[in-house]
């Protein structure tokens, strides 16, 4: 069993806290991605599931055993680093062995799992190489590949793809699914891009300055956002801001900011009225239509191929971005009109950001 709960995490560094109190479970075989920015503590978390650091205070236990004070290589992990470290002079199948042979493996054996190792990742030709005549991506193969042969229950993966070109990243996201869905196996990954976090997970862990911001599958994170960061976090372009305030029409609720008056969803409590409030709307719920009610100016225009983002002044200081059909025929200085749905709506509390609908 590879289920891992963490439980009230902290590591301080002197006076610095990196990782402020992190409880969390990670399924057996599930695929676990934490997300966040640069400093935010992913790495100093999944080095302390790895053992290289020493947690301050908490517990992380594997299966049904503690692990806080069993050494690195004794705790059935896998690790796979952004810097590769391979062998320089060994060919692609030595540094694949290698972990085997440390361990005085049989030589048979060690043949047979370095060759299925290599299938996995689809490496096979490139065994006889040495590293210097691998690609970016195959290297990351066989970084994969080394870590594969030794079988672990689980694979702590610290931002693996980090090191390559745009194209090969995004082709890497579906073999490392892919993989996973192969090997079954418990992978905890860390990264700061937020599209590897939602084309892989199972389930996805924000973190913000050493402390959880929100828990769960990609679309729940991306359809509910439990806060402003988590909001403005994932998507591109990033959601749309506007402050403004909540007014009561009977039980109806109304935002209402300079330029803009618009209804919300219904059930919002009564509590709200009054309040100031930031309103999220994503670009692609921003809908330009002749006969709604908000006017703009185009300031520019990008287009995607599938689509075009528009980025658009109203008026009042501040500008938003609409994705439109790539056959948009809008151009700078072109003038349009625009809504949303109520149900775009993401509304957040003004001071402290959490998620008020
Ligand atoms: N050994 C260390 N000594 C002092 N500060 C550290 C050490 N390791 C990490 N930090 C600090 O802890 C914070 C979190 O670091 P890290 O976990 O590496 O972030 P991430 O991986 O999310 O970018 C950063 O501000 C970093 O500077
Ligand atoms: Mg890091």
């Amino acid at each position: 069993m590879a289920r891992i709960q963490i439980k009230d995490l902290v590591k301080t560094f002197g006076a610095y806290t990196a990782v402020n109190g992190i409880s969390m479970e990670i399924k057996d075989g599930e695929f676990m991605i934490m997300v966040g920015p640069s400093g935010c503590g992913k790495t100093t978390t999944l080095n302390m599931i790895s053992g290289l650091e020493t947690p301050t205070s908490g517990e992380i236990v594997i299966g049904n055993t503690v692990i806080n004070d069993l050494e690195p290589g004794e705790r059935g992990l896998g690790m796979v680093f952004q810097d590769l470290a391979l062998f320089p002079h060994m060919t692609v199948y030595e540094n694949i062995a290698f972990g085997l042979r440390i361990k005085k493996e049989p030589r048979a054996e060690i043949e047979r799992r370095v060759r299925a190792a290599a299938e996995a990742v689809h490496i096979t030709p490139l065994l006889a190489k040495l590293p210097r005549q691998c690609s970016g991506g195959e290297s990351q193969r066989v970084a994969l590949a080394r870590t594969i042969v030794t079988n672990p229950a689980v694979f702590l993966m610290d931002e693996p793809l980090s090191s390559l070109d745009a194209k090969l990243r995004v082709d890497m996201r579906t073999e490392l699914k892919s993989l996973h869905a192969r090997l079954g196996a418990t992978f905890v990954y860390v990264t700061h891009d937020q599209a590897e976090a939602m084309t892989m997970a199972d389930s996805i862990v924000v973190m913000s300055k050493g402390r959880i911001e929100q828990l769960g599958t990609p679309l729940a994170i991306y359809n509910t956002p439990a806060t402003q960061f988590v909001a403005g976090f994932f998507g591109t372009p990033t959601m749309n801001f506007l402050e403004g305030t909540v007014e009561a029409n009977g039980a109806s609720r109304r935002f209402t900011a300079p330029g803009i008056d618009q209804p919300l969803p219904d059930g919002l409590p009564a509590s709200i009225v009054g309040k100031s409030v930031t309103l999220g709307v994503r670009s692609e719920h921003l809908l330009v239509d002749a006969n709604a009610p908000h006017a703009g100016t185009v300031l520019i225009t990008e287009p995607l191929g599938d689509a075009t983002l528009v980025h658009f002044d109203y008026g009042h200081g501040k500008s938003l971005v609409a994705k439109v059909p790539p056959t948009t025929t809008l151009g700078p200085g072109s003038t349009l009109r625009f809504r949303f749905a109520p149900e775009a709506c993401h509304l957040f509390d003004a001071a402290g950001g959490a998620r008020l609908n």
